[in-house]
């Protein structure tokens, strides 16, 4: 990135929205390339508290018809002249169609360490597989279900007596650090 002027963002959420938070404070950092500028979620999702607090601009929009949410996705994100998408923990598959006429860039977190374990329920499916490690990866989002390229993944050990509670809480605590290494690295 050149200059002072940092890249406008929009992070998409549906749920608890930590990922949410700990950009918004990474934004407010010096060394922080973008700023964050729309939280758009998909549904009254706690996480939209984040955006209250810190006055960022939200909008709900329902994703029934995904068409019209799309569409109405498309305008408002071109009116605030969005140049990133952050999806964190947006629990819908955006279309080809979205992807290819959002102009900007779009990147996804996802609590696994990647190609393994797309889709939901990730650490119970690694715990219930006798698997030794699980993680987090940071990946462009394509139109296929977390299969874009990989940004950055960090592994993630599984220890004796791991629940999915314990695991969940390790990898989101790595996924905190990860989103915004991953952000610099794209965009510094
Ligand atoms: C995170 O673990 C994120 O990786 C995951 O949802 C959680 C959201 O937590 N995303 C996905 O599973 C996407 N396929 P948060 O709302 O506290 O940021």
């Amino acid at each position: 990135m050149t200059g002072l002027k940092k890249v406008k963002t929009a992070v998409f959420i549906s749920g608890r929205g930590s990922n949410l938070n700990n950009l918004i404070k990474f934004s407010k950092t010096k060394k922080s390339p973008i700023i964050i500028d729309l939280v758009i979620s998909d549904k009254k999702a706690f996480g939209l508290k984040y955006a209250d607090q810190y006055k960022i601009k939200k909008k709900i929009i329902s994703f029934k018809s995904i068409k019209i949410a799309e569409k109405k996705c498309l305008i408002i994100l071109k009116k605030r002249n969005i140049e990133l998408i952050c999806l964190a923990g947006f629990m819908r598959i955006l279309s080809k169609n979205f992807i290819k006429k959002f102009k900007g860039i779009i990147i996804n977190i996802h609590p696994s360490y990647l190609p393994k374990y797309k889709g939901l329920n990730t650490s119970l499916r690694a715990l219930k597989n006798n698997e030794k490690f699980s993680g987090c990866t940071v990946h462009y989002v394509s139109s296929k279900l977390d299969s874009g390229k990989v940004i950055l993944q960090k592994k993630v050990r599984i220890t004796k007596n791991e629940t999915e509670i314990s695991l969940d809480r390790k990898i989101i605590k790595e996924e905190h650090k990860l989103y915004p290494a991953a952000i610099s690295k794209i965009l510094y």
